[in-house]
């Protein structure tokens, strides 16, 4: 199964995707993970994203493209994967229908998970991450049983740089000038579909695998 997780922050990309990957035994290529990963390393990639991602920007599409490129031609990809995070404007979209036809993939779903903007406020500015397994919880709308701590390996969770509400509101006026435009993009492809992204987590998945199963039947 090839996914791609469209939406903008604080949707529920990640969220969906840790269960997509239960269900389907598929990767996740998460273009913010990734840059994170390299912060965190303290690598030349690293230091130049976080530039980026410190003001809410996006990443220069060259150095984007070029590591989902690298990506994507790893073996594990073949199985399937989900894309989330990317592509983020028109130069991304527009490479990686290159890049899918050079490995000879098409995607089987491409999933719009809409939510609006001061919900996505809400979710961003409560949302904790597990330092170890990259699980996904939020303070108050999806808590872990104990506090401050993931469920799935007891490490303590910390708060993403930019989550600040001024960052925030950053990230969502990026959306909304160069990646919501992505939606007339894909809107023809008979694969494209909207899911309320206002419902519960277990009610969006089940959105998500609906689309997903009825599209593999037809
Ligand atoms: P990235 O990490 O991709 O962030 P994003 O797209 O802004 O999205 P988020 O990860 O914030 O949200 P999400 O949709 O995954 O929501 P989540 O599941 O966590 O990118 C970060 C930065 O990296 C960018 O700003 C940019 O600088 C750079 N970058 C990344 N990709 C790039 C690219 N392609 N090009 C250029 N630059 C790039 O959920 C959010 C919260 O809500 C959580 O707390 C969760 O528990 C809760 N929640 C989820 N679903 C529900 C629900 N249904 N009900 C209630 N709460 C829910
Ligand atoms: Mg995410």
């Amino acid at each position: 199964m090839f996914i791609l997780l469209m939406g903008p922050p604080g949707a529920g990309k990640g969220t969906q995707a840790e269960r997509l990957i239960e269900k389907y035994g598929i990767v996740q290529i998460s273009t913010g993970d990734m840059f994170r990963a390299a912060v965190k390393k303290g690598t030349p990639l690293g230091l130049e994203a976080k530039k980026y991602m410190d003001s809410g920007s996006l990443v220069p599409d060259e150095v984007t493209i070029g590591i989902v490129r690298e990506r994507l031609s790893e073996d594990d990809c073949r199985k399937g994967f989900i894309l989330d995070g990317f592509p983020r404007t028109t130069a991304q979209a527009v490479s990686l229908d290159a890049i899918l036809r050079e490995i000879g993939i098409e995607l089987d779903g491409i999933i719009n998970i809409n939510v609006p903007d001061e919900e996505l406020i809400r979710r961003t500015s409560g949302r904790q991450i597990c330092p170890t397994c990259g699980a996904t919880y939020h303070k108050t709308l999806n808590p872990p049983k104990v506090a401050d701590v993931c469920d799935k390996d007891g490490a303590a969770l910390y708060q993403r740089d930019d989550d600040k509400e001024a960052t925030v509101r950053q990230r969502l006026s990026v959306y909304g000038t160069q990646t919501k435009p992505l939606i007339d993009y894909y809107k023809t492809n008979g694969h494209y579909v909207e899911i309320n992204g206002l419902q519960a987590v277990g009610d969006v998945f089940a959105d998500v695998v609906a689309a997903l199963e009825s599209d593999r039947s037809c």
